[in-house]
């Protein structure tokens, strides 16, 4: 009998691709094919994520599409994995197209439960019961297939993401991330060491290392506690490893200057921060349950700028929390201003089951409100990323080159025989220029010749 096929989709943050790329992994060593296209696969995982409803409504749609393929095709076996499988467990089984059901947290079990679902024709159910919880069997699960299947599946030529710690202990009142990937636990770092080695030998040159809050990193071992400045040392020391970098950071005084220090000292940390503020109101952040002010936050953020000059910083919003007012909104504004990011994120507040605030706040901003918010917040950083982008304007960048461009773009006019790739420089700004598609997982030296707000374009050297 030839392979078993095994289609997979990812909904998720990098977390989650990263819980992708292990999954595909451990399926591939139990002798199942990847497949491109849905129609031929014997059974199709979804990685989901449950952060914004919108992530969940996307999710269902897929579902909803495979439920008509399943009519023609009743053998074929639909899993659902990740947070939106812990979230909702046993009510997505409920779903007649839904086999599988398969948390973060289990992921070492895909391939049994892929088996037993496909040869039995057993529906299975595979979630923490109590998620808060901390259990030493589950993170020795965990950590045993992530050493085993860690290296196997690099998700861009060249780069790769190591999980430095799972779970998250913060609440912020918003987020659902406490409770469907459980309590905050960092890997032992000869762990994460290993597997950078691994990576390194593989020929990866950039490793991002992964975490919720990943600069409170902290794993203690006798007299000696590692943080994540001693996990980027460690990792700066491994022949072959041209560039670290690591998301997300949370604006806090623990660890920061050590970190920077860090950043500063050794050439292989990239000059880059991700260091979401939410809100720029005092009032905002503190029923976020963020534990700063907007002065403190801008405070962190000169400190950054005086330890790595030219360091970029990228940042995350919500705008449309309940009881977010116009004043509230403009103190946003003035943050985002002030900041001068590379570019942010900004998201409209959705209100997320078994959080606090969807517990104790009505979500009472309406939605053309947050769309207009939005919209504003945008173009106000759309105007600093413009002017950050123009600063390079004739100037020479190294970057790492990720691939081919996915969007076409016009108005370059050297190399024009060649196709359009796309790279990333230290500080993670996007430069597309020509060049050859063998370029891919290697850096390249380009001149930039133009600017837009988010991608630099220019000739390779
Ligand atoms: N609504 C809107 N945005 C959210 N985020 C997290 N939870 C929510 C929510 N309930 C955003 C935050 C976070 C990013 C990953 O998603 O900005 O930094
Ligand atoms: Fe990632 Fe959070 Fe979404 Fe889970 S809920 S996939 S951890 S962003």
């Amino acid at each position: 009998m030839s392979a078993r096929t095994v289609h997979i989709k990812s909904f998720g943050c990098q977390m989650n691709k990263l819980d992708t790329a292990l999954v595909r992994s451990a399926l591939l060593d139990a002798g199942f094919a990847l497949t491109e296209s849905v129609d031929d696969a014997d059974i199709v995982l979804i990685n989901t994520c449950s952060v914004r409803e919108h992530a969940e409504q996307r999710v269902l749609s897929h579902l909803g599409h495979l439920k008509h393929i399943k009519e023609s095709r009743p053998d074929m076996v639909v899993g659902v994995i990740g947070c939106m499988a812990q979230r909702l467990g046993g009510k997505l089984l409920e779903d007649k197209t839904v086999d599988i059901v398969c948390g973060p947290a289990q992921i070492p079990q895909i391939t049994e439960l892929a088996i037993k679902a496909l040869q039995q024709k057993q529906k299975c159910l595979a979630v923490t019961q109590k998620i808060r919880e901390k259990s030493e069997t589950q993170t020795q699960a965990l950590e045993g297939f992530e050493s085993a299947y860690g290296i196997e599946d690099k998700q861009m030529p060249g780069q790769a993401y190591v999980r430095a710690m799972r779970g998250c202990n913060n609440f912020c009142s918003y987020c659902i991330v406490p409770y469907v990937r459980g309590p905050e636990v960092s890997r032992p770092p000869e762990a994460v060491i290993e597997q950078i080695n691994k990576l390194a030998d593989a020929g990866v040159k950039q490793v991002t290392l992964l975490g919720q809050r990943v600069n409170a990193y902290k794993y203690k071992r006798g007299d000696k506690t590692y943080c994540l400045a001693d996990l980027l040392e460690m990792a700066g020391k491994v022949d072959g490893i041209e560039w670290i970098r690591f998301v997300t950071s949370y604006p806090t005084e623990e660890f920061f200057d050590g970190i920077l220090r860090a950043m500063a000292d050794l050439s292989r940390v990239c000059n880059y921060l991700h260091l979401p503020a939410q809100s720029g109101s005092d009032k905002i952040l503190r029923a976020m349950n963020r534990h700063y002010t907007a002065g403190q936050y801008l405070e962190l953020i000169d400190r950054a700028r005086s330890f790595v000059p030219g360091i970029s910083i990228a940042g995350d919003f919500i705008v449309g929390f309940p009881n977010e007012t116009e004043e509230d909104f403009r103190d946003t504004v003035e943050l985002v201003k002030k900041a001068k990011y590379k570019n942010c994120f900004i998201f409209k507040y959705s209100p997320r089951p078994d959080t606090i605030a969807d517990k104790k706040l009505e979500d009472n901003v309406p939605m053309e409100v947050k769309k207009r918010r939005n919209t504003e917040l945008l173009s106000v950083q759309e105007q600093i990323s413009d002017e950050l982008s123009r600063d390079f304007l004739g100037k020479e960048v190294k970057v790492l080159v990720e691939g081919l461009s996915k969007k076409p773009h016009f108005n370059l006019t050297e190399g024009e025989d060649k196709p359009q790739l796309v790279g990333r420089t230290t500080t993670d700004y996007i430069v597309v220029f020509n060049g050859p598609e063998s370029l891919a997982g290697r850096f390249a030296k380009v001149k930039i010749t133009k600017s837009s707000p988010l991608t630099l374009f220019g000739e390779r050297l």
